[in-house]
């Protein structure tokens, strides 16, 4: 059984029980964390681009638990900067890895990447027996339905906070896309910038695509049963 624990913003941890992976891992400094850089454990952490609340503190956390950090070559360039000798598994869109828990493989996102030459990304994860797409920032883009139809994915988790990336109206599209029966809303409510209704994201999302919302209180773990 895989389990996924949310931390606020774009941060989530999947557990299948011997591996552990970090996305995004902004905890100093968001307000919605519910656990602190220095205590969190993992193995792999997976960053999306190089944005301060996406990036956040993956060069620490790595330096003090040895997790390998996978990300585009020029993101994995800032971390590097920041901490010299972590470990590292560059990839590029389109591109799989297989690791200890299973495959990911690096999707497009359309957004800005935070470091010149660099592109940002989202992540195909097959980790146990299921499979989870995790959006990363990104605007609704229709190659959303070609990762749908390649991958049979379980769980998306897609940003609904607007402004910096889709708002409700285009992440409930992006549900509809993906084909994913299960939809995780995240990057959200983390500022009044971006403060929205998940509920309301919940309804129209369920009521256009075959999917159900799924709203995490970050600290909240779901069983991905
Ligand atoms: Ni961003
Ligand atoms: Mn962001």
């Amino acid at each position: 059984m895989v389990k996924l624990t949310y931390y606020g913003h774009s941060c989530f941890l999947l557990d299948d029980g011997q591996n552990r992976v970090l996305t995004d891992p902004f905890l100093t400094g968001n307000p919605q964390a519910t656990v602190k850089a220095e205590d969190v454990e993992c193995d792999f952490i997976l960053i999306s681009h190089a944005h301060g609340d996406h990036l956040g503190d993956a060069p620490e956390i790595a330096a003090r638990t040895g997790a390998g950090l996978v990300g585009i070559p020029e993101v994995l360039g800032v971390c590097e900067a920041r901490v010299p000798g972590l470990k590292q598994h560059p990839m590029n869109l389109g591109g799989s890895l297989t690791l200890p828990f299973g495959k990911v493989r690096m999707t497009l996102a359309q957004h800005s990447a935070g470091v010149a030459g660099g592109v940002a990304c989202g992540y195909v994860i097959y980790i146990g027996d299921r499979v989870l797409y995790f959006a990363g920032d990104t605007a609704l883009f229709s190659d959303m339905e070609l990762i749908g139809r390649k991958d049979k994915l379980d769980y998306a988790m897609l940003p609904i906070g607007d402004n910096y990336t889709m708002g409700l109206e285009d992440a409930a599209l992006a549900a509809q896309l993906l084909h994913a029966p299960h939809i995780i809303p995240m990057h959200y409510n983390t500022w009044p910038l971006i403060n929205q209704d998940v509920r309301h994201y919940k309804e129209i999302t369920e009521a256009m695509a075959q999917a159900e919302v799924h709203i995490l209180a970050p600290g909240q773990t779901l069983e991905l049963a």
